[in-house]
């Protein structure tokens, strides 16, 4: 069985759709790349497959629970790296990784283990007694990752974890993904950067709440080959520009 099988999922807010008949499947170690304008619905799919926000219409299951009936156990085999800052910032890196493990029920010298494990494997041995709320860009978006990582879940949502992060520190964050995705995590991620995107096994498309395509990397740079006047070489932002015009111009 697939990770992430959704045949459909929507989302109203009243009389407002957020989220409109989305369908996606990501396998095991996979690193699906969610792109999309602002507003389009990206937060708003995570947030409904994490167990958070409970959608209006689904058919599908994550790790195998169904969305509609057990969000309440997703929520546990899952990571999430929300858009917006998630730690406390008067605790230390540590203290938040205890905090948040403690949240899992994970206690002890298991605890003590798997935060020694992450703040080794993250670099942040030596931040760990700095306040989180110090931390610059880079480093407080892997204490967050470390945070969504500390119960071993065996898929993570990751929600513009690169935002406002410099070229090394992004850099050395998709490295991290790729790690996840070779130790068979599955990842679901979102990005602005289309460059980090071609790091993605696939790619789903939403605008206005609505899927508007899937695919490889490149099989979505191929769909519009031919198509953008006065471009040899498509890169996946010419693709998503395109896209996108194509969509408001209609
Ligand atoms: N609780 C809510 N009540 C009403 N409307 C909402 C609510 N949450 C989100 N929306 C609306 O749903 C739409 C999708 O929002 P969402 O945050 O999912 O977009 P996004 O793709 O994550 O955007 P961004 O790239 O800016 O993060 C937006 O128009 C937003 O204003
Ligand atoms: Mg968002």
């Amino acid at each position: 069985m697939n990770e992430i099988e959704v045949e459909y999922i929507t989302k109203k807010f009243g009389k407002f759709t957020a989220v409109d008949n989305i369908s996606l499947t990501v396998k095991k170690g996979e690193i699906c790349g969610f792109l999309g304008p602002n507003g389009a619905g990206k937060t708003t799919t995570i947030r409904m497959l994490c167990g958070l926000l409970k959608p209006t219409e689904c058919k599908g299951t994550v790790n195998g629970l169904d969305i509609m009936k057990n969000f309440e156990q997703i929520k546990k085999r899952i990571g999430y790296m929300s858009q917006k800052f998630s730690m406390y910032s008067y605790l230390t890196v540590e203290e938040n990784l205890r905090f948040w493990g403690n949240c899992y029920d994970v206690k002890g010298r298991k605890l003590k283990e798997r935060s020694d494990y992450l703040l080794n494997k993250l670099s942040l041995v030596e931040l760990k007694n700095t306040k989180a709320g110090i931390l610059t860009g880079g480093t407080r978006q892997r204490c967050a990752l470390a945070c969504a990582l500390v119960h071993d879940p065996p898929i993570v949502f990751l929600d513009e974890p690169t935002s406002g992060a410099d070229p090394i520190a992004r850099r050395d964050f998709w490295k991290l993904i790729r790690e996840l995705s070779s130790e068979n995590i599955t990842v679901l991620v979102t990005t602005h950067y289309l460059e980090e995107a071609e790091y993605c096994n696939n790619i789903i498309l939403i605008s206005g709440g609505k899927m508007i395509a899937k695919g490889t990397p490149s099989e979505l740079k191929a769909s519009v080959e031919g198509k953008i006047v006065g471009k040899k070489e498509i890169t996946l932002e010419d693709f998503f520009i395109y896209k996108t015009e194509s969509i408001y111009n209609k």
